[in-house]
C-alpha cells in the first residue's frame, strides 16, 4: 500500500480479473479506495494492478476453496488499513440446458462459485468490515435472481440463492455497522461471461447480444456499484436492478435487424 496513504480504506473485489470486477476495481481506485483485486488468474490481476498503480494489490484467490479465501483474508489484514467495502462479484453461468437434461456438474459449479463463494468471502471478511465501523457489502446478483428463463435453470437457481443469502444477511446485520447491497444487472456485454456459458463458442456468445443496439458494458455496472457504495453511510440501497434500454424485461429484448 502507498506509504503516504496508510489509512486509505480498503475495498476487496472478487472476480476482478475480467469484466465487471476489473471495471469496478478501476472505478473504486478512482474513488480513493485501496483496491484488493482477487481472482484465480494471477497474470491478469498483476496487469490490472500495474495499470491502477499503488492503490491496488493483487491476491490470487479461488472462492471455491476455504483455504484460498482464508489466505485472501490474511493478505487483506496484512495491509493494516480499515476494510470498508467488499464487492462479491466472482461468479458466472455454465450451460443453457433445460432442467430436463440439466448437467449436475454445471449446476454444482454455479452454486459453488456464485453462492458458496459469496458465503466464504463474506464470512472471512465480515469481522474486518464490522470492525471498520462503516462496512459495506455489495453483491453482484443478476436479473436471473428474480426472473426464471428457459435454459437458465442452474444459473437462475444459484442467483436466487445468492439473493436469499443477501437478504438474510441484511436482517442478521441490522443494528451493526455493515450495510448490505445487491446490484442486479440484466444484459451486460463482457468479454467472457457468455463465452464461458457456451463453453468457448464465440458465435453462440455473440448471438446473445445480436442486434441489441447498446447492451450494458462493465463500466455501467461499476458505476452503479461505486454509486451505491459511496452514498452516505446511513443510506442503504437494498437492491439496484439495471438493464439496457433495449431489454424491457428478461424476455422482452429489442433487436434491430
Ligand atoms: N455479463 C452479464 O450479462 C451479467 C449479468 C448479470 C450478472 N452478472 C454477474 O456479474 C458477475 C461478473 O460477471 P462478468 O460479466 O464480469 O463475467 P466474467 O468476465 O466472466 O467475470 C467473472 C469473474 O469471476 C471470476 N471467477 C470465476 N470463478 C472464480 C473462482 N472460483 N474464484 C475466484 N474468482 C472466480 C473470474 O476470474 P478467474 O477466472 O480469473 O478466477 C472473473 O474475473 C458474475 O457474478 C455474473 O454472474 C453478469
Amino acid at each position: 500500500m502507498d506509504k503516504n496513504q496508510d489509512m486509505q480504506n480498503i475495498a476487496v473485489v472478487t472476480g476482478a480479473s475480467s469484466g465487471i470486477g476489473a471495471a469496478t476495481a478501476r472505478r473504486l481506485a478512482g474513488e480513493g479506495f485501496h483496491v484488493v483485486v482477487a481472482a484465480r488468474r494471477a497474470d491478469r490481476l498483476d496487469a490490472l494492478v500495474k495499470e491502477i498503480g499503488p492503490n491496488a494489490t493483487a491476491v490470487e484467490c479461488d472462492v471455491t476453496s476455504d483455504d484460498s479465501v482464508a489466505a485472501l483474508a490474511a493478505a487483506v489484514a496484512a495491509l493494516g488499513a480499515p476494510v470498508t467495502l467488499l464487492v462479491n462479484n466472482a461468479g458466472g453461468a455454465r450451460g443453457v440446458d433445460p432442467v430436463a437434461t440439466g448437467s449436475v456438474d454445471d449446476w454444482q459449479w454455479m452454486y459453488d462459485v456464485n453462492v458458496l463463494g459469496t458465503l466464504r468471502v463474506t464470512k472471512a471478511l465480515l469481522p474486518a468490515l464490522e470492525a471498520s465501523g462503516r462496512g459495506t457489502i455489495v453483491t453482484v446478483g443478476s436479473t436471473a435472481a428474480f426472473t426464471p428463463y428457459e435454459g437458465g435453470g442452474g444459473y437462475v437457481a444459484a442467483k436466487h440463492a445468492e439473493t436469499a443469502l443477501v437478504g438474510t444477511l441484511r436482517l442478521e446485520l441490522c443494528g451493526k455497522p455493515v450495510r448490505v447491497i445487491e446490484v442486479d444487472p440484466g444484459m451486460v456485454r463482457t468479454d467472457e461471461f457468455a463465452l464461458n456459458r457456451f463453453g468457448g463458442d464465440q458465435d453462440r456468445a455473440d448471438s446473445v447480444y445480436a442486434g441489441v443496439r447498446e447492451p450494458l458494458v462493465a463500466d455501467d455496472i461499476a458505476d452503479c456499484i461505486a454509486w451505491a457504495a459511496t452514498r452516505p453511510q446511513h443510506v442503504n440501497v437494498d437492491r439496484l436492478v439495471v438493464r439496457p434500454v433495449a431489454q424491457a424485461a428478461q424476455h422482452k429484448v429489442h433487436r434491430e435487424q
